[in-house]
């Protein structure tokens, strides 16, 4: 890094089904962003088909890296570390992303950084919205939801970096909740953006599903609303009704939004943050935001739509602060598919 310039960070995730590279200044100023998405590849298949997703990242990552160099304006001589994606994820799919990050490391003498994905996804609440006018970064301590395709967690953040995870699902994550009653429902992957649209001409109080509170922890459960929407569907099969997909995903998007909201509030009290942050592609569910933004008890910062879903701005940004914090990794370290954050 030279001393009169902030650092840039290059940031590559390849974790699932999007290959993105994003240039990132000072952890929070986006200077480019580029994501190739496969979902109109995975679509015909109802879910992310992993070699067809590795063979994708192939042919994307390095013209995608090219790209978001050019839109930033900018040359290798100007990046001071790139860091991507080593875990959690699919093989597959993570390790063209990492390798990739690798081979420019090597070749252009750039520190290398491993970023846990869900770090990242929490991190892009510091990323400065390209049209905000003023940005002020989450305060701490922080209380972080992340809820994605894969993981539900709550993590209480005092400081950067630092990540006390307090409860996560027990079994299904929200955002693969929403995938599965979408496909129960006949509507189309990804499941969460079908729900929210099936849900806008719905009745959210139609049916009363269950919500399960897990009281006296901070873990959460969704696969007996998924059991109840199910049941819900035979017996209205069995009773030779007309399935009502739209009050069905409505009470259903009801359920998760009640449970997430309650839970994360509850925990934000109880361990007495100053700010909330809710970040992972279910982050971009309209109920949710409307939910987190209309309660008037905490500040919450909830990421634009683009950055919700995976993308390569977080892990720049994550990036950032494990570089100044000297976190750097050596050019033998591995990906790690079930990578924990502890
Ligand atoms: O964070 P993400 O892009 O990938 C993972 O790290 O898993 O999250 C993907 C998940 C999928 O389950 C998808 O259905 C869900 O986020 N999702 C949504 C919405 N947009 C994406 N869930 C509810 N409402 C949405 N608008
Ligand atoms: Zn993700």
């Amino acid at each position: 890094m030279t001393d009169n310039r902030p650092a840039r960070i290059l940031g590559i995730e390849s974790s699932c089904d999007e290959t993105a590279a994003a240039v990132i200044e000072n952890g929070s100023l986006l200077l480019a962003n580029s994501v190739a998405t496969q979902i109109e590849l995975h679509k015909k298949y109802g879910g992310v088909f992993p070699e067809v997703a590795s063979r994708q990242h192939i042919l994307s990552v390095y013209p995608i890296i090219e790209e978001t160099l050019q839109k930033a304006h900018l040359s290798w001589d100007d990046i001071d570390a790139v860091a991507a994606t080593r875990g959690p994820g699919l093989a597959g799919s993570l390790v063209v992303g990492f390798n990739a990050a690798k081979g420019i490391s090597l070749a252009r003498n750039l520190p290398l950084i491993g970023v846990n994905h869900l770090e990242g996804h929490i991190y892009s609440a510091w990323v400065k919205p390209e049209t905000a006018d003023h940005f002020s970064p989450p305060q701490f301590p922080v209380m972080a939801l992340l809820v994605s395709g894969g993981h539900t967690e709550l993590n209480l953040m005092e400081d950067h970096l630092s990540y006390r995870r307090l409860g996560a699902t027990l079994d299904d994550a929200a955002g693969e909740a929403f995938d599965k009653v979408a496909r129960l429902l006949g509507l189309a992957y990804p499941g969460g953006p079908s729900i929210q649209k099936a849900a806008e001409l719905g009745n959210s109080t139609a049916f009363n599903f269950p919500r399960a509170r897990l009281e006296g922890g901070w873990d959460f459960s969704f696969s007996g609303l998924k059991t109840a929407v199910l049941r819900m569907i035979k017996k209205l099969e069995e009773e030779s009704r007309e399935i009502p997909v739209a009050d069905l995903a409505a009470s259903f998007q009801a359920a998760v939004v009640d449970v997430l909201v309650s839970k994360t509030l509850a925990a934000a009290r109880h361990f007495n943050v100053k700010e909330i942050v809710v970040a992972g592609g279910v982050s971009a569910n309209k109920a949710l935001r409307t939910a987190f933004t209309g309660q008037g008890e905490f500040p919450v910062h909830i990421p634009p739509l683009y950055l919700c879903t995976d993308n390569a701005a977080m892990i720049a940004s994550a990036g950032y602060y494990r570089f100044i914090a000297g976190k750097i990794d050596s050019l033998d370290m591995d990906v790690l598919p079930n990578w924990p954050l502890s």
